[in-house]
């Protein structure tokens, strides 16, 4: 059957985001227009305060912008309330955090399978979705480990395994290697690339290494809250 091809596309135009401190006011992203279409993967990179995270969090409609133009999947996210956001997010989106933001009283497994729930499957598809999915990033033996008990290679894996379990258009992953050794940062990123080229996800991400950036379609470069070419 024909499917119509879902809109993952990322447009930004024009995006300020602004912050009033005890400092004063800081302007965090400072004009950004940007065009991530469905599929592509685009990797971040930029000197560290350059406004990396920041643009991730906006785009994950976790920063609210204050001026210009955010779309997310055909939807003008600046517009919408908390809830219709926290919606859009449970079912568009897949976040990896760098410090993973795994919930310390879940298990690996409720980790991955609640959000699901959360997103409207029923307890039996979502528990079920999510041993596979552990099982595919080669936790199948860690179920039962809370997130004190796995290795911080395992606990960024418990982190993908979650962000994919919706199969998510837009995959945003903050510097997702960053705490892990070299050999089991190449294991996850060859994770990452290959749900991104299965699920033909949307992908941003973040990173310092060149060589995955290397490995995205497309790279921007983020310094002092701008886009340079
Ligand atoms: N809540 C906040 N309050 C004040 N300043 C903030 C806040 N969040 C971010 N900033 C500032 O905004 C700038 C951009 O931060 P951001 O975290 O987006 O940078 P980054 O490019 O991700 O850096 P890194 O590579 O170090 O992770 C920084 O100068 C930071 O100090
Ligand atoms: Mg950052």
């Amino acid at each position: 059957m024909a499917e119509k091809k879902p809109d993952n596309n990322i447009v930004l135009e024009n995006v300020h985001l602004n912050l009033n401190t005890s400092a004063g006011r800081i302007n965090i992203l400072r004009g950004i227009s940007l065009k991530i279409k469905s599929g592509e993967s685009v990797a971040v990179i930029g000197p560290s305060g350059g406004g990396k995270t920041t643009l991730i969090m906006a785009i994950a409609g976790l920063e609210k912008i204050s001026s210009g133009s955010l779309r997310v999947a055909g939807v003008e996210t600046s517009e919408l309330g908390e809830d219709d956001l926290a919606m859009l997010r449970r079912k568009n989106f897949g976040i990896v955090f760098q410090d993973f933001h795994l919930i310390p009283t879940m298990t690996a497994l409720e980790n991955v399978a609640i959000p699901l729930e959360l997103a409207g499957a029923s307890s039996d598809v979502a528990f079920s979705v999510s041993r596979n999915q552990l099982k595919s990033v080669g936790l199948g033996h860690r179920f039962d480990h809370y997130p004190s008990q796995l290795s911080g290679g395992e606990q960024q894996r418990v982190a993908i395994a979650r962000a994919y379990a919706s199969k998510p258009g837009i995959l945003l992953a903050d510097e997702p290697t960053g705490n892990l050794d070299g050999e089991t940062g190449m294991k996850i990123m060859d994770l990452l690339f290959e749900l991104h080229k299965d699920n033909e996800t949307t992908m941003v991400l973040i990173s310092h290494d060149n060589e995955l950036a290397d490995r995205c379609g497309r790279t921007i470069t983020l310094a002092d809250g701008k886009i340079k070419e």
